[in-house]
Formats: C-alpha cells, structure tokens, sequence
C-alpha cells in the first residue's frame, strides 16, 4: 500500500512539528510522562508531556529524563492557570524546547511573548472560530481544535462540527491538528482532507505498553465503549462545574449526591456560597492521580474520551502508530480508486 499521499497530506505537519507522521500525542496528565512521551516520539510521531501541577523542579527533571529516552523532538504542554507559568517557560527555554503546547484557556499577559523569546513553537487550543482568529492575531503558531469528543477538560462542540467551522476558514493561513474522538485512521484521513495538518490524540495512547498508567486503569479502557465516557454534570446554576469526560464510575455518582448535598446546605443557609463553590472545585482534587496512579478507578477520576471503545488491546505505541497510518494510507487509496 502506498502511503505517498498520506504523506503528502501530512507534509505540512511534519515540517512544523518536525517529525515523520504528523500526529500529536495529545498531553494527559499523570499519563504523559517520561516513558509515553519518548515512545510516541521515537515512533515518528510527536509526544508531548503533561506539565499539570509540576513544580519547575519537577518539569525540569521530566524534561531531563524525557530527552534521555528519546534524541527526537518533544513538546512540553503548560496550563495557563499554573501560578509559576513563567517559570515553567524558563525551565522549556533552558532544555531548548522547541514546542509549548498552552492549555487551560487564552494565554495570559506576557507568556506569549516568553515563549517566542524562548525561541519556542507556541500551540494553543482554539474552542471557536472567533477565538481561533484571536490566537492567530496573537500570533501563535498554530491550533488545536478539539470536540467535545475528548477525554479529560472538554467544551460544548463536537470535533466535526469546529472542523467544519474552522478548517475552510483558518486552515490556509495557520497548521491545525484536530483532536477529540479519533480512533482510527480513516478519520485522521479524512481530516487531513479538510486542511488539518495533523491530528492530535490521547484515549488511544492510554494502553500502550509504554504507559505507566495502573493496570486498573488500563483494564478499565479495555473494558468500557463509547457510551462508558461521559461528560460531568452540573447540578445547580450556582455551582459551576467545569465539563470532565471520564468513565462513569462510583466516583461520578458521589460527585452528584454532594452537589445535592451542597444545595440543600446552601438553600438552608447552612453554607456561605464561596464555600459550596469551593467544595465543588475541590471535589475532584487529585481524583485523576488516584486513579491512574493508585488504580483506585471505582472513586478515581477515570478521564477517556468516546474513543475508548476502539482501545481493544495493550499494544506498543509503534503497533498503534503503524496501524493508524495504514488505515489512513488505505482509506485514501479507496477514495482515489
Ligand atoms: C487521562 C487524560 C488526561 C488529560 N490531561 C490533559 C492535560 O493535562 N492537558 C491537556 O491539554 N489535555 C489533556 N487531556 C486531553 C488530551 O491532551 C487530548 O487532547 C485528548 O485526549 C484528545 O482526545 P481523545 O481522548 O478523544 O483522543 C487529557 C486527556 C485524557 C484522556
């Protein structure tokens, strides 16, 4: 099978994130560690590691240990309500690194500038068009969209829908990577043939023999199927909830029974409102390492995204690699048939 066009497809996106197949593994934190991220990277593809709550210390040893495994280019991906953004920047221009991916929201005052003077590619997350264009006018130098689809922090849009209302429009002046509910090359394919540079995923990457992610967790992804993946209810308009996909477990069925809880509290004026807001913030406090660490997945928070029903088996990233590009390399033969 030739994989000329799929390649040609992909050129863009390889150029810029300077790799062999232009696929992002997309950052999960607790999961996306030294081992996972060089596994994704030396298989031709592009790792990028979860900074989550690092420390700069923290980051700094990651980065390390990460460039140990691998001699290839990785991305380090920042959340932007991290108190010492600026600090993990430094840590990314000290290891040279030369793609930050920014989660969490807008770049806040002044990391965009750090990061160009770091010398670093800078990715941001574009949840609608308008704000895509906003990022490009910041001038970042390129986007992820992502669906709903997604494991972990999603928005309200299906993957299919911001692809349709993005790529004709942006996809010509910046790289794109699509990401959300991919789980097979066909999609990437497809994407690709709308004007996405690449793809970026994360649920198929969890099971790989290189993910240091607990047996119970990975036992559990090859357990659930699509409908398993759900996204976080909020209960009372008062009491904002920020939308997780994960899979329903004991854990979601408390996390409702406390905001009925909280509400009836605060209806009965038995708590202040900066209280319950912040018994519902804190809920889920390091719920994900419980349950990716630990293997507690009954009250863990377990995040997949809808893919999870196509996670069959653990396999080496290469295994998943390769097979992805196959069933993109074949889907587009068909279609040039
Ligand atoms: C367990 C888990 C943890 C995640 N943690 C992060 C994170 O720390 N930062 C981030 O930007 N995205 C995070 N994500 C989202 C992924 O980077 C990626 O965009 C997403 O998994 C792509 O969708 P897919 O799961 O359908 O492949 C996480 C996803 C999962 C499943």
């Amino acid at each position: 099978m030739s994989h000329d066009r799929l390649n040609n497809l992909m050129a863009r996106g390889t150029a810029f994130l300077g790799c062999q197949v232009a696929l992002m593994g997309g950052a999960m934190s607790w999961v996306s560690e030294r081992h996972l991220v060089a596994a994704i990277s030396n298989a031709g593809a592009f790792g990028v590691l979860a900074c989550g709550a690092m420390t700069p210390e923290l980051l700094d040893n990651e980065i390390r240990e990460t460039k140990a495994r691998t001699e290839r280019p990785f991305g380090v991906n920042l959340i932007t309500m991290h108190p010492q953004l600026s600090e993990l920047i430094d840590v990314c221009a000290r290891h040279g690194v030369g793609c930050i991916v920014l989660a969490g929201g807008l770049p806040p005052g002044g990391a965009i500038e750090r990061i160009k003077a770091a010398g670093a590619k800078l990715v941001c997350f574009a949840p609608a068009l308008s704000l895509a264009k906003r990022l490009i006018r910041s001038k970042v130098d390129a986007l992820v969209i992502e669906g709903m689809e997604a494991g972990g922090h999603i928005g309200p849009v299906s993957t299919s829908v911001l692809a349709q209302e993005i790529l004709p429009v942006v996809a010509g002046d910046i790289p794109v990577f699509v990401a959300g509910g991919i789980g097979r090359g066909e999609a990437i394919a497809g994407f690709l043939e709308m004007g996405a540079a690449g793809v970026q995923l994360g649920t198929r990457f969890v099971c790989a023999t290189e993910s240091v992610a607990h047996p119970n967790f990975k036992r559990a992804f090859l357990r659930a199927s699509a409908r398993d993946a759900v996204a976080s209810v909020q209960h009372d308009a008062r009491l904002p909830v920020i939308p997780v996909r994960a899979l329903k477990n004991k854990g979601t069925e408390l996390f409702t029974a406390k905001q009925r809880e909280v509400v009836e509290h605060l209806d009965g004026q038995r708590l202040e409102m900066a209280e319950a807001q912040l018994q519902i913030e804190h809920y889920w406090a390091g719920a994900l390492r419980r349950a990716v660490i630990d293997g507690d997945v009954e009250h863990g928070s377990v995040m997949a995204g809808q893919s999870v029903g196509m996670v069959t088996k653990e396999e080496p990233v290469a295994a998943i690699v390769a097979e992805l590009m196959d069933q993109a390399a074949a889907a587009l033969e068909r279609r040039a048939a």
